[in-house]
C-alpha cells in the first residue's frame, strides 16, 4: 500500500475490497474513459477482469475513490497496463504516477521484464515521463481517440 499527500488529502493506492468499491471503480473507469464517448456500459471491462490485479486511489478523508488502474500478464511474459483514469477534478496531483508505479511494481516484483500499454495520445506526455518508449501508432477507438503502443523495460 502507498500513500502520498496529494494537495492536503491522503491518497492511498491498494486493491479495491468491498463490493461498493469494486462497483465505484468500474463506475470511475466509465465516467473517464467510456461515457464521453457514449460507450455503452459495460465497455469498461474485458474478459480479463479475473486474472489481472487491479488498484485504486482512495481519498483517505472520505473514502472515494478518484483513479484506477489495471495489469495483467500476457501469454509472451510481458504485462500490460491498462484503465487508467483519475477523476478530473484530482488530476496533476500525482495520483496517476501513484498508481503506475504501483501497477509497475507489481511487474518487477514477479521479473516480468517488459511493461506495454496503449496509451491514449493525449496521455503520451505522461507516460513519457515515467520512461515508456513509443513503439508505434495503434489503433483509433470509436473512430476519435487514437493510440501509440508503449513499452517501458525493467531497469
Ligand atoms: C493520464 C492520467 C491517468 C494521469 O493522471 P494524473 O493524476 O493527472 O497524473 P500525475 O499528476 O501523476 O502526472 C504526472 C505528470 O504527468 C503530467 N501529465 C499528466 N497528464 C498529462 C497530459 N495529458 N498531458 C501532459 N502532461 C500530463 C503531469 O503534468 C505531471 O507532470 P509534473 O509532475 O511535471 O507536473 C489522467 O490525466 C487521466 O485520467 N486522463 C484521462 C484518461 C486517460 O487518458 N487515461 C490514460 C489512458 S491511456
Amino acid at each position: 500500500m502507498q500513500s502520498s499527500n496529494a494537495s492536503a488529502e491522503t491518497i492511498v493506492v491498494r486493491s479495491p475490497r468491498t463490493p461498493d468499491e469494486w462497483d465505484a471503480y468500474y463506475a470511475l473507469r466509465y465516467r473517464v474513459l467510456r461515457q464521453p464517448w457514449g460507450a455503452p456500459p459495460g465497455s469498461e471491462r474485458d474478459e480479463l477482469e479475473d486474472s489481472a490485479v487491479h488498484r485504486i486511489a482512495v481519498e483517505a478523508s472520505t473514502g472515494r475513490i478518484v483513479g484506477c488502474g489495471r495489469i495483467h500478464q500476457r501469454p509472451d511474459g510481458t504485462a500490460q497496463i491498462r484503465f487508467m483514469a483519475v477523476a478530473e477534478d484530482y488530476r496533476g496531483r500525482g495520483i496517476g504516477s501513484m498508481l503506475l508505479e504501483s501497477l509497475q511494481q507489481w511487474a518487477w516484483e514477479r521479473g516480468i521484464a517488459t511493461i506495454v500499454l496503449y496509451a491514449r495520445t493525449t496521455a503520451i506526455p505522461f507516460y513519457l515521463q515515467h520512461g515508456y518508449r513509443v513503439v508505434e501508432r495503434a489503433h483509433t477507438l470509436y473512430g476519435a481517440i487514437e493510440h501509440v503502443l508503449m513499452e517501458k523495460r525493467r531497469a
